[in-house]
């Protein structure tokens, strides 16, 4: 693993190693034994990935440039190739982005003498998100295989169902998705079901919000989504007594979810976020052993 910028290559042994990992650093964690830049280029917006990412390489002992693009040379035209080039010729030793296209890091990549972490690529993929749920799910769990977990939102504009679905497919989970009309996506060939169906067979419900910022200028009326497609509290109480309901946030309150059930006892969203800083340290840590970045071995010496 070079570079961790899809979960399409991963095998079931290589997530479950990072998930175990991030559990383990949750006790006790490892610090570089020498100066190491991290350049954080968000092009797109962020509060949850941005700030675990600046945590945990904060906990890993880094040194983050944490660039702000409205006041870089981005506003003059720079490119995201010239923005990562630069950061690396003056210094930076790992590349974490969030970009606006799909596939930003395709051609890319192996330009790079350092490690690249994609931190979220337009409706592409979102392969850190990804392994933050995996290690939810595992929790609860302790395994994926012949558990129910249904993907319901807005999957034609999610990045987040992208990863999710292969993965938990690689991990012997049923994938099941559901979404109101227009907001499918046939090229992820899983089956559709009814959210009412949903609720009654799962094992874990990952609801999705709407990203209108995608959807141009035709924007979607949610006025009556939360009735029809989303999480109602008469929906949650059909579910099964262990499912949980996870989702990757910002959540729209009253849309895909009543609002009184963010926080109720099936809920594992703000558990997410938690394991979002763990299981980046992870990642963080496998690729420096990869790129030895370190003289000891980070993966076995601590957890
Ligand atoms: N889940 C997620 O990616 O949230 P942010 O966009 O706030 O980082």
């Amino acid at each position: 693993m070079k570079h961790f910028v899809s979960t399409k290559n991963l095998t079931a042994e290589e997530m479950i190693t990072i998930v175990e990992l991030a559990e383990r650093f949750r006790n006790n964690h490892p610090t570089f034994d020498h100066q190491l830049f991290v350049a954080n280029l968000f092009f797109e917006p962020s509060t949850r990935t941005k700030v675990s990412f600046l945590v945990a390489e904060k906990k890993l002992g880094m040194e983050t440039l944490d660039l702000q693009m409205e006041a870089s040379s981005v506003t003059k035209g720079e490119s995201l190739y010239d923005t990562a080039k630069t950061c690396e010729s003056i210094g930076a030793n790992l590349l974490v982005i969030r970009h606006q296209d799909d596939n930003w890091y395709e051609g890319l990549i192996d330009k790079f003498p350092i490690p690249i972490i994609n931190a979220g690529a337009g409706k592409g993929e979102h392969p850190t998100q990804c392994m933050l749920d995996l290690q939810t799910i595992y929790q609860e769990y302790g395994c994926f295989q012949g558990l129910n977990v249904v993907i319901s939102g807005d999957i034609k504009h999610s990045r987040v169902a992208r990863s999710n679905a292969h993965a938990l497919q690689t991990l012997g989970a049923n994938v099941y998705l559901t979404a109101a009309p227009g907001f499918e996506d046939a090229s992820l060939g899983f089956s559709y079901i009814s959210i009412d169906d949903a609720v009654e067979m799962c094992d874990v419900l990952m609801l999705l919000r709407i990203q209108h910022e995608r959807h141009g200028k035709e924007q979607y009326d949610t006025s009556s989504y939360h009735d029809k497609y989303g999480l109602t509290i008469e929906r949650e109480k059909k579910m099964r007594d262990r499912a949980i309901i996870m989702h990757p946030a910002p959540v729209n309150r009253g849309v895909e979810i009543a609002s009184e059930l963010v926080e109720c006892r099936r809920s594992r969203i703000f558990k997410q976020m938690n394991n979002g800083t763990y299981i980046r340290m992870a990642i963080i840590t496998l690729l420096a052993k990869e790129w030895g970045m370190h003289d000891g071995d980070l993966t076995e010496e601590f957890g």
